[in-house]
């Protein structure tokens, strides 16, 4: 008797620590034991790191902080002058070598040129260790007035973009038996997100393709990381697709909004590869709360969705809020 009362007593303290750990949380529980006991960022040192859409936003505050851990890069993206201000930077912060950074401009939709910059960073460090498929657009826009064009442009680069450079660089991770894919997904990919949908879909889809690749290589040393971000502070609703693809956003985030830091999260992002975890929430409260309940409880978490959606939907109807914030 007095047994039973201790274990329950042991699992009440169990569960109450753990509240309190989620409650003041900006990421899920395993990864904030792997920044406390795992694999600290130092430990990725000289591995050679391939980070996509590196001229802002995550993929800039990444470079940095995988710089400072000592690691090769190569940074990709479209913006080239963005770039070198990035490499300029990094070397400035972590007074690395200059060549140990390799500015390498890449389109994400312009797949026949993807085996032709694998073969570049071969040649230049003979080795890819991690390729983080970051580049990526987020939308604004009612599911029901969204073209189809939309749709199909926002797949070509959140999924068929990464899934190409992915499917250049693998052969070479698989004759070594050595390599880490990352990517990063958003906790609208996990759950349907009013006003996302195009967008929603597409991380979606990535879970599913990268999931999968996950099972079929893990047996030969290639790990899958799934990054699934709340919002943070970048430039991703100045370029986001609306309804049409012939209009962005053009939006501003306001520093006062309720967003983490986009250093805070890389670092968070940084220690999660360092571990090599399959998936990671990284998230400021409510969205990462309302994560944990559409992983444990799907049926509430279903009812919650349905209702702030159709809050939010009437709001925007009646001209009170857009799809902006
Ligand atoms: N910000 C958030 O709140 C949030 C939340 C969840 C998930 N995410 C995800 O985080 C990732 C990074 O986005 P961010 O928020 O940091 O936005 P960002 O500042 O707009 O960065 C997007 C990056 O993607 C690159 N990119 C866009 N189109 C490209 C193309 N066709 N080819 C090559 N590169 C391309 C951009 O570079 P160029 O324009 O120079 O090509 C830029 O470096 C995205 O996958 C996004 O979905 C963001």
């Amino acid at each position: 008797m007095e047994w039973c009362l201790v274990a329950f007593l042991l699992v009440v303290v169990y569960l109450v620590t753990q509240g309190l750990r989620l409650l003041f949380a900006e990421t899920d529980l395993v990864l904030q034991w792997c920044e406390l006991f795992g694999n600290s960022p130092a430990s990725l040192s000289e591995k050679v790191v391939w980070i996509t859409g590196a001229s802002s936003g995550l993929g800039e505050a990444l470079s940095y902080e995988l710089a400072e851990a000592g690691c090769c890069l190569v940074l990709s993206a479209r913006r080239q002058e963005r770039l070198n201000d990035v490499k300029a930077c990094c070397i400035e912060r972590s007074r690395m070598k200059a060549d140990k950074i390799l500015v390498l401009p890449l389109d994400m939709l312009a797949f026949d040129t993807h085996k032709q910059a694998v073969e570049t960073v071969l040649k230049y460090f003979k080795k890819i260790d991690i390729l983080i498929n970051n580049a990526g657009r987020s939308q604004r826009a009612l599911w029901e007035r969204t073209s189809l064009n939309t749709d199909q442009e926002m797949l070509k680069l959140n999924v068929l973009g990464p899934l190409s450079l992915t499917k250049a660089v693998l052969p070479h991770m698989l004759d070594r038996r050595v390599g880490h894919i990352v990517c990063t997904s958003s906790v609208a990919g996990k759950f349907g997100a009013p006003g996302l949908g195009s967008y929603s879909c597409s991380k979606h889809a990535l879970h599913g393709a990268f999931n999968c690749l996950r099972n079929e290589t893990h047996d030969r040393n290639i790990h899958v990381t799934m990054v699934v971000a709340g919002p943070f502070f970048s430039e991703a609703l100045i370029h986001a697709f609306t309804e049409s693809t012939e209009k962005n956003l053009g939006l501003e985030m306001k520093p006062g909004e309720k967003r983490m830091h986009t250093k805070h999260f890389a670092h968070h992002m940084v220690v999660a590869i360092a571990n090599k975890l399959d998936e990671v929430w990284i998230s400021m409260h409510p969205e990462l709360a309302f994560v944990y309940i559409n992983q444990y409880f799907p049926a509430i978490a279903q009812r919650l969705a349905a209702i702030v959606a159709r809050k939010r939907l009437q709001k925007i109807r009646e001209g009170k809020t857009d799809l902006h914030s």
